[in-house]
């Protein structure tokens, strides 16, 4: 398709939405824009801004593809009219549960009137004669207008992507290497929700379960395996309603709580300050404990931090040792609050900032000891949160958060973790790798206020969010996780890699029996998930150094979901081998890949392949291994270049020595 073809799209815009654009190349701007298909999210700008606007951009797999225009609505259409007028598919907005139904209007209500545009090259575009023109497809002319503007630039012709069949190809720039992948972002999360901790982690002393000190082994193996370098903990939205003096003491004597956001069941506080903070240690993890913002107060959450940290003398550090633990323990981060836009308080950015500063403030370690803060941070793509809290309370926090779940549809509706379909495997694949923009933007808006970096970004929850197993307690959001959650977790981590600037941590959500979930446990067994294997895979990437890669590859579609069809990245690792993972998106069709090695020497490669029959494949109590990685020896090396075929829907990590 010739880029006179695309200026020449304002004549097809009537049909848009049933149509895809095959364009390729760069904007204006330098952003790279999607090739065989470009698909588009219109925001409605506030309801009630006067000058009406509406947001298009870019949806999809790259990052290269973020891009906006702004188009101006002079006609009035309402959000919802134009909505109407575009047959958007309007996502519900509702919560997981319904007291936090305010963070999702706050930072989904709007964005989430998506319109979808697909599937037509334009050398087939003609005007759809059969549907005539509506009052909203002059809002689409504008817009696409604008997309055609863009897309006019010379540049689009040489970026073009290997088309169906052709290899991939990638380079690795060895000799440019990025700031390195902080160990931190393969970080756990062990919220009291479900069978997370209790059952999960935690058994009992008097347990069946083999178990030591009332750890169950069998997790705490897995875990070390891993090599889990940080826990965060007590939640979540637990956190916020957590008092930790009811944790603490002789276990008989705890108070029995009502578990209120998880499913109304008794928390009896067997797991508290003590069994977490030893678990850590058992572990090997950095504990990253979560303080009570939304319904504690600064003091409780200073003595909180002094009873964990302060080195004897005191008469928290006595309290501490009477209770079984002389030494302090090493706190090296604490989060100010969890999701205050939501379960944590349902604050405004502007209030929340203000409180932020007050907490954090009587956050204080012993002479010559530090504590990263962490502020809790924003949801997805609400960037005015991350701006507000950079802007106001950026000089009292280390690190702020950011939370992005990957849901197949909505809130309400949110999908099966098995048992879908192709359409499903794309469009969950397609949204997690919305991760990527969400990160650039975030970042943006910290950079603002802080260019040289000193605030780390955190992304403390990601992963995938299905509807809860048939079947289970309703509230403890048990779900299975299948060979797609295992790219889920391969995409991230390559999305990951590109922003090792300015992330510095992240926590899979969660780490057993909870959502994405690296184990999954049934009293005295315990089956490893494809996600922990791709953990296991990346482990080496801890604390490598990142070495950037450029993917060109062609697109995996599916209906109106696309993305590469390759995603990539590479890391030096502390043993001076590269490590280098590979996923192939496409359910149906190889890759082969090509990659030129710049700056890289090592003639020695071993490999580790994740794949398995069908796309929801996944490991049972009674079938633990269906997926599971096998070795890999289909790399080959010559003259720098490495040649390699990925088969469809896998995962390969290369280790070059
Ligand atoms: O991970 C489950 C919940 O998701 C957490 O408690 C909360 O922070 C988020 O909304």
């Amino acid at each position: 398709m010739s880029l006179r073809r695309l200026s020449t799209l304002p004549g097809v815009v009537g049909t848009a939405w049933e149509s895809t654009v095959s364009a390729q190349g760069k904007l204006a701007a330098g952003l790279a824009v999607a090739p065989s298909k470009m698909r588009c999210k219109v925001s409605p700008g506030i309801d009630t801004s006067p000058a009406r606007f509406l947001t298009l951009e870019y949806l999809g797999a790259d990052r290269a593809m973020a891009g906006e225009i702004v188009a101006h609505s002079h006609d009035g259409l309402s959000a919802h009219e134009i909505a109407n007028e575009v047959d958007v598919r309007r996502q519900q907005v509702s919560g997981p549960f319904g007291k936090s139904l305010s963070r999702h209007r706050t930072t989904h209500a709007m964005s989430h009137v998506a319109l979808w545009p697909p599937q037509f090259t334009a050398d087939e575009a003609t005007p759809d004669k059969a549907r005539p023109a509506r009052n909203g497809d002059r809002t689409m002319r504008m817009m696409f207008s604008a997309i055609a503007l863009v897309l006019s630039s010379p540049a689009l012709a040489q970026q073009a992507p290997p088309v169906d069949g052709a290899p991939a190809t990638i380079t690795v720039h060895g000799d440019k290497p990025a700031p390195k992948f902080d160990k931190r972002i393969f970080g756990q999360f062990a919220e009291h929700l479900g069978t997370g901790v209790y059952g999960g982690i935690w058994v009992g002393k008097g347990s069946r379960i083999p178990n030591i000190n009332g750890y169950r082994t069998d997790v705490l193996d897995a875990l070390k395996a891993i090599r889990t370098p940080v826990i965060r903990w007590p939640g979540g939205c637990f956190a916020d309603e957590y008092h930790w003096r009811e944790g603490i003491g002789a276990p008989a004597k705890r108070k029995v709580k009502i578990n209120t956001n998880w499913g109304g069941v008794t928390e009896d506080n067997a797991v508290g300050t003590h069994e977490f903070m030893n678990y850590s240690e058992m572990v090997g993890a950095e504990p990253y404990v979560s303080g009570n913002v939304g319904n504690g107060t600064p003091s409780e959450m200073a003595e909180w931090v002094e009873y964990m940290t302060s080195p004897t003398g005191s008469s928290l550090a006595k309290e501490r040792a009477s209770n079984g633990r002389k030494a302090p323990w090493k706190l090296p981060m604490f989060g100010i609050g969890n999701e205050l836009w939501g379960c944590g308080g349902n604050m405004r950015p502007e209030y929340a900032a203000d409180v932020t500063r007050r907490y954090a403030t009587f956050v204080k370690m012993p002479e010559g000891q530090r504590v990263m803060k962490i502020a809790s941070g924003a949801n997805a793509d609400d960037y005015n949160w991350t701006d507000v809290m950079m802007r106001d309370a950026g000089g009292q926090f280390d690190g702020i958060g950011v939370h992005y779940y990957t849901i197949p549809y909505d809130w309400a509706r949110k999908g099966a973790a098995t048992g879908f379909d192709e359409d499903q495997w794309a469009r969950t694949l397609a949204k997690t790798v919305k991760m990527d923009d969400y990160i650039s933007e975030h970042a943006k808006r910290m950079d603002k206020y802080d260019p040289g970096k000193r605030v780390a970004l955190m992304v403390d929850e990601w992963g995938t969010w299905y509807d809860q197993e048939p079947g289970s307690h309703p509230g403890f959001l048990y779900q299975q996780n299948s060979l797609r959650d295992a790219l889920v977790t391969s995409l991230n981590f390559d999305i990951f890699a590109r922003h090792t600037d300015r992330l510095r941590g992240a926590n899979i959500a969660q780490m057993v029996n909870v959502l994405q979930a690296m184990m999954l446990t049934d009293g005295n067994r315990m089956v490893r998930t494809p996600t922990y294997w791709v953990f296991d895979m990346y482990k080496d990437y801890q604390d490598g150094v990142v070495l950037p890669v450029d993917v060109q590859s062609r697109w995996y579609n599916k209906n109106q979901w696309t993305l590469k069809a390759v995603s990539a990245s590479a890391v030096r690792g502390a043993d001076g081998a590269v490590h280098m993972g590979l996923t192939n998106v496409d359910p149906n069709q190889p890759a082969t890949v090509s990659v030129k090695l710049d700056g890289v020497t090592g003639a020695g490669i071993t490999g580790r392949i994740l794949t398995a029959s069908a796309i929801d494949a996944h490991n049972t109590f009674d079938a633990p291994d269906v997926v599971k990685p096998a070795a890999f020896n289909g790399a080959t090396l010559a003259n720098g270049t490495l040649t390699v075929t990925l088969p469809a829907k896998s995962i390969v990590m290369l280790d070059i020595r």
